[in-house]
């Protein structure tokens, strides 16, 4: 089956008593046994419910794995790849990556005795560097968030497998129609549900994929265990998003496309950080390992002022200023702020993450009426005259 086709059927069966076309949302918290321990494979519902089940079922076919297991939110299934590990164990990750996940690395299991350390995956040598005989974990982001950057998934997880080492992607900003780790030689694959796949801006979600039976089992063992399981409700609206997946991700790397080359040619303008440039330092590996390039995209604008920049987040219109992405809605926000307030700015600095940065999601709208939205805001920008020349 072609992915298209995937996104419309996968996980999905009619229901066997009724025969309705979507599955019903199992609004349940227990099951009835006509014996002790003699039930039709739910007893509760933190451990199976049927409507997770598929949804649990359509994400293992979209991302090519073998099982998905789902959590509350996407900051829960990787609360939970970390707990496969052990104290003394250390991880290597990318240094531009979601705040949120730095956080939970830093203040939440570092306390635990896991080590993490941060680097730019761009050179695979700086990654090498940092591997001695207790790193277990690679965590790759890419493309990063918010700048955009990309890591070469399949030389990562190479030089992983020769270590023994665990490869995981975080694929929330590329979704599974513009990428597939695990095809790329991945481990495990995290998403927040939250964003591309759900789409519509309206659950909280996320889940982890895993290649085998063994993985599956320890990562059933910690949903069960910790509990922060999703609800039958939201496993519904989700497996009614990742129906037009495909649609979806078509029209936002489209639009992505136009808005892009919009911004670059646009003279207030400093940078815009996209994959899709031919001028994008790794665009050879984006066009390699994304089937597109999407509807992220970040830029800075000329002279490099905070009023300014404070200026378009709040003179847009239909990019609403918001934290998120991946909704069909335009969404605009300030990463040094919002997203990534929780890394410290000197870190964040580092990896390149300057206060100005601007950060869209470039959502389903016709791509006209969002140009214009971005043309009238860039006009409350001031004229920055270079000085000398
Ligand atoms: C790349 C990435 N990973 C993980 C998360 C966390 O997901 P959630 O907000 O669903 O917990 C986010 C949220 O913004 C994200 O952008």
């Amino acid at each position: 089956m072609k992915f298209g086709t995937k996104s419309v059927h996968a996980g999905v069966e009619p229901d066997p008593t009724t025969g309705a076309i979507m599955t019903p949302i199992f609004q349940t918290s227990t099951y009835v046994q006509s014996a002790p321990g003699e039930h039709k494979g739910y007893e509760y519902a933190r451990t199976q419910n049927p409507t997770r089940t598929a949804l649990e079922k359509a994400l293992a076919e979209i991302e090519y794995g073998h099982a998905a297991v789902c959590f509350a939110s996407g900051m829960a299934a990787t609360d939970a790849v970390v707990k496969l590990l052990n104290p003394g164990d250390e991880v290597i990750a990318s240094n531009d990556l979601y705040g949120g996940t730095y956080r939970i690395f830093t203040k939440v299991f570092a306390k635990y005795g896991i080590k993490f350390h941060f680097t730019a995956m761009e050179n695979l040598e700086d990654v090498e560097s940092l591997i001695n005989d207790n790193t277990k974990m690679i965590w790759v982001e890419t493309p990063t968030n918010p700048l955009l950057n990309i890591i070469d998934i399949k030389a990562v997880a190479s030089l992983a497998k020769s270590r023994g080492i665990t490869t995981v992607v975080d694929n929330t900003f590329a979704s599974p129609y513009l990428q597939n780790p695990m095809k790329l030689g991945a481990d495990l694959v995290v998403h927040s549900i939250t964003k591309y796949i759900n789409g519509h801006s309206d659950v909280v979600m996320g889940c982890v994929i895993t290649k085998n039976a063994e993985q599956e089992e320890a990562l059933r063992f910690l949903q069960n265990s910790c509990g922060g399981v999703p609800g039958p409700n939201d496993c519904f609206l989700v497996l009614r998003g990742i129906k037009t997946l495909h649609i979806r991700m078509q029209r936002h790397a489209e639009n992505g496309r136009k808005v892009a080359e919009f911004l670059n040619a646009h003279p207030k303008v400093q940078r815009v950080y996209w994959p899709g440039f031919e001028s994008h330092p790794n665009h050879e590996i984006a066009k390699e390992q994304m089937n597109d390039f999407g509807g992220m995209i970040s830029f800075t604008l000329k002279g490099d002022l905070m009023e300014d920049a404070l200026n378009v987040l709040s003179g847009t219109h239909l990019f609403a200023l918001a934290e998120s992405l991946g909704g069909v809605e335009s969404l605009i926000g300030h990463p040094a702020s919002m997203t990534h307030a929780s890394i410290p700015k000197e870190e964040r600095e580092k990896a390149g993450l300057f206060d100005t940065l601007i950060r869209l999601s470039v959502g389903i709208e016709d791509a006209e009426d969002l140009i214009a939205d971005l043309e009238k805001a860039l006009m409350l920008v001031k004229e920055h005259v270079s000085i000398g020349g």
